[in-house]
């Protein structure tokens, strides 16, 4: 896809002097010369600047971050375009990642639809979005699967498995990048954090990894791997490093695997300052160091740190780094901004997009988004009920929006309790904001029917450089509940989080909790819909919730051990720890609607294939019936997982395969069916190889991961 630009670029560079390549691989911020405007026009004009980051500092998911202007971008690139001697256009990218001025779930959220083409049509909007203020690259989808919630970052990735890290990846990146990337509407994407951060040690902020290779081809890769082969066009590579060798200058994993076992065409870009921080790491001597790793480990574009422009010229002459290798790089840049058609149209181009449309989709997408976890039968209320609505997120906007939402308008972001009373068509709204020091929440309860609390996290305990020790809810909160509890009156939480919190202890205070998430710009309606009955809940976690802080980590696709200490599925959960037990409180794939499903029939149409006959395409199809025996026409998620019995590598005791979500009407009954083909039933092992081994297969197919719905197929 962006190979067959290669014979173009090389025409190009050969005409390039080193200097001018070395200004093709250097991403600046303009900030800095916003008050020196004209040293950044000369260094355009001397071909020093490949691309422009639109962001103003290295953590920009929770900083101000100026506006976009496409006026100045215009004007910037047509000194690139008409006055550089060779006239490449630069690249500009922002990081729009889960909206732009229309903000759309964050992404941890939106992995709780399991609607991959609502999320690809969103994700299209806001490229609509982004162009139209000049913004033509965009440093998003994140991709790395984690096992902390701790970690802040948790909230911008797709959660804890790596199959739906592969769906949100083609979701996003086809949304982003549309059908044709010469488009005025296309964003080209960036699959990032390469490689393995998400693992980061205890869920702190650019922290060691220590990842083996198996882990790293079944678990970290697969969402890449998906990212790739629908032609993601860039790869941003992470800060962390893997059991000792920082990814940005690692060969194995920025050339090795991701272009040879991969296949990636396009350009890699560096974090912010991941090139320069190896000398911090203790893995280069100096700046100079740092560049000359990265360029051999296959880093094509050097975010912001200036090393490559300060350094490469010295090490090519002095011969310790190839004009070939500079040439490489280049040539993937031009690669890129050639298959864009960014030669042909430089310039951002203002158009209209469908506002209203937009904001509609953000509406269903964050209702398909929230979880709800618990109702003991209050839910859905009604419009004309008397509502007591308190906690500290009654009034709150920003953190609605989630992190990283640079663009999106925190003062047209509904508020819950704005959106409530537009929802409302009678009966009183007693609103109380109690974040104050005098709260006199009982008193005020006393006319209503029910009580509804705004509660959950800042979307400041979220993001880059924002983990948090522990995911306890504050003990304000916990107060709140327990007095609203003794009121004797119905309670319904509603959390608005950006991460799995644990609630052991705090959910059974309540009638019903409704997991909202940080929803982006309609979150607050979202929730309405969802609370009033407009819509049917059918949001399920992409995270496990654990019930106690302290026992992360706590995944649904971890393997079998020799003692029954495992828990997670049931098995001796009190051997697990001495004063706890650490089943999870919600499992992957749990959510509740507000009719009921009943699943029968599970079927297979053969037991068992060869492995030849696999190879060649043979397929197993496997159907269950689900049947709507509940009092409303509801969405349910229906989840395929498998488990390889026995393995040369210890497989996952459940491994989800598929999921289909369908729209079950009252008392219908659907056949829901999954094919299972040889691309379904392997692994990789550590040298990145696929296998499909003989043997048995558990396939379970139902609600959650805990399903019971259970048949076994076998590999001959
Ligand atoms: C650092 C973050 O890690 C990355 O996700 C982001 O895209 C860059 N800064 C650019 O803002």
């Amino acid at each position: 896809m962006y190979k067959e630009y290669q014979k173009e670029a090389q025409k190009i560079i050969s005409k390039m002097t080193l200097k001018e390549k070395i200004g093709q691989l250097n991403q600046i911020t303009i900030t800095p010369y916003m008050n020196d405007i004209k040293n950044l026009h000369s260094m355009i004009r001397n071909g020093e600047v490949g691309s422009i980051i639109l962001a103003s500092s290295a953590t920009a998911g929770n900083d101000p971050q100026g506006h976009v202007n496409v006026d100045l971008y215009n004007e910037l690139q047509k000194i690139a375009v008409e006055e550089s001697r060779m006239g490449i256009p630069m690249i500009y990218g922002r990081d729009v990642i889960h909206g732009h001025r229309t903000v759309y779930p964050l992404p941890l959220a939106s992995a709780s639809a399991f609607n991959d083409s609502l999320i690809e049509k969103c994700y299209r909007n806001i490229a609509e979005e982004a162009t139209a203020d000049g913004i033509r690259w965009t440093f998003s989808p994140m991709l790395d699967i984690c096992h902390d919630p701790r970690w802040g970052r948790i909230v911008e990735g797709p959660g804890e498995d790596p199959y739906v890290g592969a769906q949100m990846a083609k979701a996003c990146v086809k949304g982003f990048q549309g059908d044709d990337l010469t488009d005025k509407t296309s964003l080209v994407a960036c699959a990032k954090h390469y490689l393995g951060y998400g693992f980061s040690e205890g869920g702190k902020d650019y922290f060691r990894t220590e990842i083996s290779d198996a882990t790293l081809q079944n678990y970290v890769l697969p969402a890449f791997r998906a990212a790739v082969d629908c032609g993601v066009g860039t790869v941003m590579s992470s800060f962390n490093d893997i059991n000792g060798i920082p990814v940005s200058g690692s060969k194995k994993y920025l050339n090795d695997i991701l272009r040879g076992q991969l296949g990636f065409e396009g350009f890699v870009v560096s974090d912010w300052g991941a090139v320069e921080q190896q000398e911090a790491m203790g893995f280069a001597e100096d700046r100079k160091d740092c560049a000359k790793n990265s360029i051999k480990a296959g880093l094509d574009l050097d975010m912001c740190d200036k090393c490559y422009i300060e350094n490469l010229e010295a090490l090519v002459n002095e011969g310790q780094v190839s004009e070939e290798t500079i040439n490489l790089a280049v040539e993937r840049m031009l690669c890129v901004k050639l298959a864009m058609g960014l030669f042909q149209r430089p310039y951002g181009e203002k158009h209209d997009y469908d506002k209203e449309m937009h904001l509609a989709d953000a509406r269903e997408l964050a209702a398909e988004s929230m979880v709800l976890l618990k109702n003991d039968g209050v839910l859905p209320l009604k419009k004309d009920a008397n509502i007591a609505l308190f906690g500290p997120f009654v009034s709150e906007r920003r953190s609605l929006l989630g992190t990283w939402s640079l663009d999106g308008s925190e003062k047209d972001t509904p508020t819950i309790c704005e959106a409530m009373s537009a929802a409302k068509s009678g009966g009183k709204l007693i609103v109380h904001n109690t974040n104050g020091l005098f709260d006199n929440s009982e008193y005020l309860s006393t006319d209503a029917d029910v009580i509804v609390l705004a509660l959950g996290e800042s979307h400041w305990t979220t993001g880059e450089h924002h983990s948090v020790s522990d995911i306890s809810l504050y003990a304000s909160q916990i107060d709140l509940i327990n007095r609203m509890r003794s009121t004797g009156k119905k309670v319904v939480g509603v959390f608005f989080c950006g991460r799995p919190m644990a609630l052991e202890g705090v959910v059974e205070n309540l009638d019903a909790v409704l997991y909202a998430w940080h929803s982006g710009s309609e979150t607050a309606n979202a929730a309405c819909d969802i609370l009033f009955g407009d819509v049917v809940p059918s949001g399920k976690t992409p995270v496990t919730f654990p019930r106690k802080a302290t026992h992360i980590p706590l995944y649904y696709n971890i393997t079998a051990s020799s003692h029954p200490v495992n828990g997670y599925y049931g098995d001796h959960p009190q051997d697990n720890y001495t004063d706890s037990i650490a089943t999870p409180l919600y499992p992957f794939g749990f959510g509740l609607s507000y009719t009921k499903f009943e699943y029968s029939n599970l079927v297979v149409d053969k037991q068992e294939i060869t492995l030849e006959d696999l190879k060649q395409g043979a397929k197993f199809d496997v159907s269950i019936s689900v049947t709507n025996i509940g009092d409303y026409d509801g969405k349910e998620t229906v989840q395929l997982y498998i488990r390889d019995k026995v393995a040369s590598l210890m497989r996952p005791m459940r491994e989800l395969k598929g999921y289909k979500k369908e729209l079950i009407k009252q008392n219908q009954t659907t056949n829901v069916n999954f094919q299972l083909s040889y691309n379904d039933l392997g692994f990789y092992n550590e040298n990145g190889e696929y296998l499909v081994e003989k043997g048995e297969f558990e396939i379970y197919v139902g609600e959650n991961c805990l399903t019971e719905n259970k048949l076994s197929i076998k590999v001959v």
